[in-house]
């Protein structure tokens, strides 16, 4: 979900969400080859005729994918908004923006938004410690890496990691971002294509449940707390430490998947944020998005009554 920058919105007074940001990852079409990224394009544009974007991760994965395939279909099927994450995102980067389009970067630390925007990266997403996924290893919480992005990029920024309702896209507005981009919370609902008991699992948790595997091989991934990720912990915690071969089996992307189709929440490893601990309905997205504006609205409206006139002398 992207806001725009103050100065380009309406004046009707509302937060519009004026530009949709459809997100694919690797991990939804990866068995199925950039074939499959393809008819997703296709699908989402006979859904939509708002623009949505694709993400590319460069990640170290047990099969890394055939990213240069995934970035030729999705070119040639004539996406112009790109979502880049990962590891040396530079070739990707200057290779979207020789094509025109619009680069967003996610990035968990400043350093590495700062030479992204080097790189003449559009938009930039700065993912707090508390998302999903990877928070990279500096463990810094949004609250501060917002702050630091306010005073130091010069190009527009969304938050990222640990916002799941209105109170949360208003501490972001508040810290200078343009807008939020949610992952946890849009797994839970109803347009969402992963199991119901998967949905269920997430209402019932708290902001307890989630836990990191690969810290000690310094690829931190924030994933689901269950049988399979404390086992993975364990195992690093070993004296001499884990290699990846050690839990290779446990961590494979074929378990984690079927995890989202079989609903058995203990059958592999799969990503989710601290928000867990804040989502407790199954809402549409249009439910969901319609919600949070007003309850950000609603806030930044009393927060105004906090401010007391100055009396002029
Ligand atoms: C199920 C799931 C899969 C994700 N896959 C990817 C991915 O492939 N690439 C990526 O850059 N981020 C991925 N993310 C991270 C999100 O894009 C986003 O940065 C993160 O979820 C924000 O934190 P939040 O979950 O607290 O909203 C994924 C998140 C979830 C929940």
């Amino acid at each position: 979900m992207l806001f725009p920058p103050p100065s380009m919105r309406p004046s009707n007074g509302r937060i519009p969400s004026s530009l949709s940001l459809i997100y694919f990852s690797f991990s939804r079409v990866e068995c199925n080859g950039p074939t499959a990224l393809r008819h997703a394009i296709r699908e989402t544009r006979a859904l939509t005729d708002k623009p949505f974007g694709v993400n590319i991760t460069l990640l170290p994965t047990i099969n890394p994918p055939d990213y240069e395939g995934y970035v030729r279909a999705a070119v040639e099927e004539g996406v112009m908004i790109f979502e880049t994450a990962g590891s040396n995102p530079g070739p990707l980067i200057k290779f979207f923006k020789s094509r025109g389009c619009l680069v967003i970067h996610k990035c968990t630390t400043i350093r590495h938004a700062e030479s992204a925007e080097k790189m003449g990266v559009d938009i930039l997403s700065i993912d707090g410690f508390e998302c999903a996924g990877y928070p990279g290893e500096d463990d810094i919480g949004g609250l501060v890496l917002l702050a630091r992005a306010a005073k130091e990029l010069k190009i527009p920024y969304i938050a990222s990691g640990g916002i799941a309702d209105g109170q949360g896209l208003a501490a972001a507005l508040a810290l200078g971002a343009a807008g939020v981009n949610m992952g946890t919370r849009f797994m839970c609902t109803v347009e969402s294509p992963i199991h119901e008991n998967i949905k269920q699992k997430i209402v019932q948790s708290t902001e307890r449940d989630t836990v990191h595997i690969f810290r000690t091989m310094h690829n931190t991934t924030r994933v689901f707390k269950n049988k399979v990720s404390m086992e993975v912990v364990e195992i690093e915690k070993r004296p001499g430490g884990a290699k990846f071969e050690d839990v290779r089996d446990l961590v494979s992307g074929e378990r984690g998947r079927l995890v989202y189709e079989n609903g058995d929440p203990d059958f592999g490893i799969w990503s989710a944020g601290i928000t867990v601990g804040l989502i407790d309905d199954i809402p549409t997205c249009q439910e969901l998005l319609e919600r949070m504006e007003r309850e950000a609205e609603g806030i930044i409206g009393r927060m105004s009554s906090l401010v007391t006139p100055r009396t002029k002398l």
